[in-house]
């Protein structure tokens, strides 16, 4: 009988330029986790027709920390997928400084958190131990999986914790039993401002184009903002960029064209760089239209992990001999997402250093109206750089911390 290894992946929300030199670790990493987190969404999406919230970054921090356990077509498998440098040495280093970046990030509350709960007994070696420790910042306990009940009031309880109480349930005792010999559990929580609020008093009912034939009133907000607005005709929508306080974390809104226009958007987004689509825009004097909204997601991920191709790791074939010197795979990747967005800004459980410079505005731009109401895409988007360059030298990534979609505010 093989054991389980039960990966784990939860967040709650509530409300560049490069360098054709040789790649940072950081750089590397940075871009393994955006080419991932691309066909992540690609392929969640297509299957989740209503609301969506999802952490591309959080499934891909804790699967790469399973991969670099993974030996064999069990890793080969991983690692395509996964997009992680070739380089380990590389690799291990970028995951390092990509997590201490986005847990120093300014002026909202930003937590990646990772942890390994292993079986009482099993040996993991020490190599494993402390590549998570190192490269992860992952903790580990120890847990005896066939008293489930309490095992997963542990685990939840420790998810509770790292997202400000908005993922409670993570894990059901039935996920657990004797077999299981690992659970990898990976947090992101999220909660900022708008750098400029929404002013309550502007909120009114206002109506939304759920598809042709249906409209319904939703509480929508409005504030005369400068922003980043840009239209983006191979993709057929529009997009603006709210900054949140601080300016390191921003939510990117692209409006497709169309009412029905977001399932054809969203098949292409490999078209939209979050690194390069600022360029892509300028800053505007925007009158903008958002409704509030709040999504609680949770996908089972074995069926798009599976579709990406990291089948081996669900099946008996399944390599991690880099863990432990027992035969071990992968039962369940779950991931538990929330977001609310409001006046305030958003909280959601999944970076000033900007350094990109804006394109100055064109004085003759009018005031452009930006309504949303319709369904559209989200990216919440986090700056990291590395901090030992100097400030005037700073080049930052973005990447992608949470994103989704919106059919229907509520
Ligand atoms: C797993 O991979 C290791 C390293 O290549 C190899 O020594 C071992 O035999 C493999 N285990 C199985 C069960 O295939
Ligand atoms: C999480 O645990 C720490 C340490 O025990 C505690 O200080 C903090 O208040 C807890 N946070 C939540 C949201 O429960
Ligand atoms: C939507 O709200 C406006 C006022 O805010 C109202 O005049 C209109 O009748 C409402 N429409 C529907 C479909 O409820």
């Amino acid at each position: 009988m093989r054991s389980f290894l039960l990966l784990s992946v939860l967040l709650a929300c509530s409300m560049a330029e490069e360098i054709e030199t040789k790649l940072s670790p950081l750089q590397a990493v940075s871009k393994s986790v955006e080419s991932f987190s691309t066909n992540f969404y690609k392929t969640v999406s297509k299957n989740e027709k209503g609301n969506l919230i999802t952490s591309p970054l959080s499934a891909g921090v804790v699967l790469s920390m399973a991969a670099y356990g993974a030996r064999e077509n069990t890793e080969k498998q991983m690692r395509d997928v996964l997009k992680l440098p070739a380089d380990d040495t590389l690799g291990r280093s970028g995951f390092q400084n990509l997590i201490d970046n986005l847990n120093s990030v300014k002026d909202v509350e930003l937590r990646l958190a990772n942890k390994i709960f292993p079986k009482k007994g099993l040996e993991i070696k020490p190599e494993f131990k402390a590549l998570t420790a190192d490269s992860f910042r992952s903790a580990e306990e120890q847990l005896d999986f066939a008293q489930s009940a309490e095992s997963a009031s542990i685990i939840n309880a420790w998810c509770q914790n790292k997202t400000n109480n908005k993922i409670k349930d993570l894990i059901k005792p039935d996920d657990l039993n004797s077999d299981t010999a690992m659970v990898l559990v990976n947090a992101v929580y999220f909660k900022g401002q708008w750098k400029k609020k929404f002013d309550a008093k502007n909120t009114e009912e206002r109506p939304f184009h759920i598809d042709h034939k249906t409209v319904k009133n939703v509480s929508t907000m409005y504030q005369s903002v400068n922003i980043i607005y840009g239209v983006l005709p191979d993709l057929k929508a529009k997009f603006v960029e709210i900054p949140y306080k601080g300016e390191e974390v921003s939510m990117i809104i692209v409006l497709p064209d169309e009412v029905n226009g977001l399932a054809e958007l969203e098949q292409k987004l490999e078209n939209l760089d979050i690194n390069t689509l600022r360029q892509k825009g300028y800053p505007h004097d925007v009158e903008l239209y958002l409704p509030k909204f709040k999504i609680e997601s949770t996908i089972e991920l074995n069926n798009v992990l599976t579709e990406m191709g990291m089948e081996e790791m669900f099946s008996d074939k399944a390599n991690f001999s880099g863990i432990a010197d027992v035969p071990l795979k992968v039962s369940k990747v779950l991931q538990k997402a929330f977001i609310e967005v409001n006046e305030e800004g958003a909280e959601a459980a999944a970076a000033t250093g900007y350094t990109i410079v804006l394109r100055t505005e064109n004085p003759q731009m009018p005031k452009t109206t930006f309504t949303i109401n319709r369904p559209f895409f989200f990216i919440l988007t986090g700056s990291i750089f590395n901090k030992h360059e100097t400030a005037s030298l700073r080049v930052s990534y973005k990447v992608s911390l949470f994103n989704g979609h919106v059919m229907e505010p509520k």
